[in-house]
């Protein structure tokens, strides 16, 4: 894909690339304090896109409105639209348990079930009434999250005993089993 069109030492103007998701107008609230206020801008697909700013400047509160996970907290409330393609990710018609399990979301913090490092990646397959080939499954998301190697001796062993980044890439591979 060529993507450099005209370069120079201070711009890079790429042409159009597939978004990945497109917010517009993304506002979110916890009670009368406005988190995030009125945000548009496109992630594009296939790369890595980083959101810079201190403490406390609603980082992860965007992040959260990327999947639905400010349904969660009673006090949230989101207002404009997260595009996925052609869904609203926000429309009355979406549901947000489809769309969780489109869009996986990694914490800061590890959080492995206190189960075995098979029943954690297992876990979102069986969940999902999945009848395919779990074990297949379960080895291919270790092997791209970069833990396999590390892990398929102890499969069955607590997942809270690996180191906090192996729990972390176990995370991973938990979401892209999924
Ligand atoms: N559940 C909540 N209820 C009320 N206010 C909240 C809640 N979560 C976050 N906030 C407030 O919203 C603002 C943005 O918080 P957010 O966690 O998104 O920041 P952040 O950029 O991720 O910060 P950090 O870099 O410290 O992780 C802060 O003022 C925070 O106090
Ligand atoms: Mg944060």
């Amino acid at each position: 894909m060529t993507t450099t069109v005209r370069e120079s030492p201070r711009y890079i103007v790429r042409p159009p690339e597939p978004a990945a998701l497109r917010l517009e107008h993304l506002s979110v609230w916890y009670g009368r304090h406005q988190a995030i206020r009125d945000v548009s801008f496109t992630i594009p697909a296939r790369r890595i896109t980083a959101i810079i700013g201190p403490s406390g400047c609603g980082k992860s509160t965007l992040l959260r409105a990327l999947n639905r996970m400010h349904d969660l907290t009673p006090e949230a409330r989101v207002e404009g639209s997260v595009w996925w393609g052609e869904v609203d990710l926000y429309a009355p018609s979406t549901d947000p348990v489809w769309v969780r399990r489109h869009i996986g979301m990694i914490f800061q913090k590890p959080n492995p079930f206190p189960k075995s490092v098979f029943e954690n990646v297992a876990f979102g397959l069986r969940v999902n009434g999945y009848r395919g080939d779990i074990a297949g499954r379960v080895e291919e998301a270790l092997r791209k999250a970069a833990l396999w190697d590390e892990v398929k001796d102890k499969l069955h062993q607590s997942a809270l005993a690996l180191s906090g980044g192996q729990q972390q890439r176990l995370c991973i591979a938990r979401a892209i089993a999924l």
